[in-house]
């Protein structure tokens, strides 16, 4: 259990906590509509592939209530549009399309008699039961992943793919913190360029959690394995293609890159609602760009030259040799993955 809700539904709006704020100030937004549901997930006041999937959920249901669609007809056609606007947010988190086509699923499969009334109620039990499903989900991934921890002395990870980038204990974060419950090892943290995910939000999570860890810029993380520092690295994703390629963060692809080098296992913790099976390798996935100021400016202070132009991709993709394991809330995935995820869908449904 942590001391923070990411996401939290309040009966009429959604609450989050403005993950932008942190470490500093521990503030909540209201939403009450999907313009400012599509802000903040934009912004990143709510961030991490799983979260967005929820909040995403609760966007549709907030955005179509509001404009009082009076048919099953209108309610679907005014959810359509809805979710379709936030499908623009942010591109390579496949949670977030996958939430919102559970939405269109659970109204297209109503039959033609509903009322708009029961509509809406049946569009708001879905979101919840994402929310209550992601919790689930993270719960079963530490479960199953804590074990590949045994007898390390340090574990890496990169950006934050703990209870604030999920609505449960997390994905990778969740492994670790369950693992140091019996395990006594070091998190090797990387403070995650440029929007600094792992400094802000990782360390602030770790210590919440009473787990032992040192923050290290990603440019460190090489020496530390060289150093024999490090005996698994462990990461979230935002999207996995059928083939196993994993989207994360930007710095994801150097780690897995230098722990096959130092014969480090690096594994990827993620829910199946994070696996593309739509494509076919990671060569697919969309790579958000996002604004040059992430890299120019610290906290609105300049750092580079004004008008300086940026290279500023938002993930990068590990491919799949580079993978010891994919953990999901189905058990440890192994190579050849294409058969594993299908195999652990399968067992899902
Ligand atoms: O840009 P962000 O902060 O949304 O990126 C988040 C990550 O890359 C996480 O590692 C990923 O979403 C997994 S979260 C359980």
């Amino acid at each position: 259990m942590t001391s923070f809700k990411t996401i939290e539904w309040k009966g009429r709006t959604v609450r989050l906590l403005d993950q932008t704020l942190l470490p500093g100030r521990i503030k909540y937004l209201t939403i009450s509509d999907e313009k400012q549901m599509w802000g903040a997930i934009r912004r990143l006041s709510v961030r991490g592939a799983p979260a967005i999937g929820v909040a995403a959920a609760y966007g549709v249901y907030l955005g179509t209530a509001r404009r009082n669609p009076r048919t099953l007809a209108a309610v679907r056609r005014t959810a359509e549009k809805v979710a379709t606007y936030l499908a623009t947010s942010r591109p390579t988190a496949v949670n977030l399309f996958w939430a919102l086509e559970e939405c269109r699923a659970t109204l297209a499969a109503l039959p033609g008699e509903t009322t708009a009334r029961e509509a809406l109620a049946v569009l708001l039990a879905r979101a919840r039961a994402i929310h209550e499903d992601d919790e689930r989900r993270c719960a079963a991934i530490a479960r199953h992943g804590a074990p590949l921890l045994k007898k390390a002395k340090g574990v890496l990870t990169h950006c934050n793919a703990g209870a604030l980038a999920t609505a449960g204990v997390g994905t990778a974060l969740g492994v670790i913190i369950e693992a140091a419950r019996t395990e006594k090892f070091v998190v090797y943290a990387d403070e995650t360029r440029p929007l600094l995910q792992g400094a802000r939000l990782t360390a602030w999570e770790l210590k919440q959690a009473g787990v032992e860890h040192r923050l290290i810029t990603d440019s460190m993380a090489a020496t530390a394995m060289q150093r024999g520092l490090v005996q698994a690295v462990v990461t979230g994703a935002d999207r996995i293609a059928a083939n196993g390629d994993s989207a994360n963060k930007i710095g994801t692809m150097p780690l897995a890159i230098c722990a096959r080098h130092f014969k480090v296992p690096f594994y990827i913790a993620a829910p199946l609602s994070t696996v593309d099976f739509s494509l076919k390798s990671g060569d697919q996935i969309p790579i958000e760009e996002r604004a040059d100021e992430e890299i120019t400016e610290l906290y609105g202070h300049p750092i580079a030259p004004k008008g300086t132009k940026t290279f500023n991709p938002a993930f990068d993709v590990v491919p799949a040799r580079l993978i010891a394991a994919i953990i999901t809330e189905m058990g440890v995935v192994r190579a050849p993955f294409g058969k594993g995820l299908k195999d652990a869908r399968k067992r899902a449904q």
